[in-house]
């Protein structure tokens, strides 16, 4: 199918733009081991988000959104960092209008949604930034806002900012179905994304696994995706930040627990 991709910031999107590549395979895989992980309950609503900034939360949420898209699903992502407008530019879509616009009441929803060059895949963008983008999430038009967004996709996956330093991805957490949380492994100290974890679970996060992103791997980076819950046998043998979520079991079943994705990104 020939499409004009001339709009993405292609290196960011491969999903769409290299379907066929090891990590739109792995997107996929994680499409699927998420959809594992959520069998207690339907996954509506998702929040991407990670300890620090530069982890990958962006690049793993667009092409996580389209991942689910390719599979017939209405997906519409959520620019929730309004502190740093980006998603939209993954998209090659402007920043004029989108979530500061609703949430301050001076624009319908239906009229700040962007379609995208991927089929089923709708954007809102973060808008222009506001002064105080946590006390805009904090509101009970954000709780609204989160509703009426299922109401027009199968999922929505909110783009959010780090947990550490700013409330924000905390507020969010606690509106959505389940956080996904991005390890940007050589990056990130495990201790910070330790206590991240702890912050968004004492807040009520149903947190849902980790991504781990830069995993390396000879000569590319790798993604990789483990759910919640793994059995106590496995605990001298498993990585730290698969360690992450000991004793959140979640309802996770613990096969899916084993399963897992590795692909290279180059
Ligand atoms: N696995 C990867 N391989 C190569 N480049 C990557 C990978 N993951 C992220 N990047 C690049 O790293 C940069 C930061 O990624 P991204 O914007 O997705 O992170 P983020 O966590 O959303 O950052 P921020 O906290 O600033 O919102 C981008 O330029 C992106 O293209
Ligand atoms: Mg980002």
């Amino acid at each position: 199918m020939a499409q004009n991709l001339d709009h993405f910031r292609s290196e960011q999107l491969v999903i769409t733009t290299d379907p066929k590549s090891p990590a739109a395979e792995a997107y996929r895989t994680l499409r699927t081991n998420l959809q594992f992980s959520s069998l207690d309950r339907p996954l509506k609503t998702l929040l991407i988000t990670s300890s620090g900034p530069g982890e990958g939360k962006t690049t793993i949420a667009s092409n996580l959104g389209g991942a689910f898209a390719q599979a017939g699903k209405t997906v519409i992502l959520v620019g929730a960092d309004m502190r740093k407008p980006t998603l939209h530019t993954v998209f090659g879509l402007d920043n004029r209008v989108g979530l500061s616009n609703v949430l301050t009441g001076h624009m319908k929803l239906e009229n700040a949604l962007r379609k995208t060059m991927q089929h089923g895949l709708l954007v809102l963008p973060s808008g222009p930034i506001p002064p105080n983008p946590a006390e805009l999430l904090g509101t009970q038009r954000m709780r609204d806002l989160v509703q009426e967004l299922t109401g027009y996709a199968d999922l929505v996956i909110f783009d959010a900012p780090p947990v550490i330093a700013v409330t924000d991805a905390g507020i969010l957490a606690q509106m959505v179905d389940g956080t996904l949380f991005v390890v940007s492994l050589g990056t990130t100290p495990r201790e910070v994304a330790q206590s991240a974890v702890e912050q968004l679970q004492q807040v009520g996060a149903r947190v849902l696994g980790a991504v781990a992103n830069r995993l390396e791997n000879g000569s590319g980076y790798y993604y990789y995706y483990y759910t919640s819950y793994y059995g106590e046998e496995d605990a001298a043998s498993v990585p730290w930040w698969r360690r992450l979520f000991r004793g959140n079991a979640g309802g996770v079943p613990k096969k899916a627990s084993r399963q897992a994705a590795m692909a290279r990104d180059d």
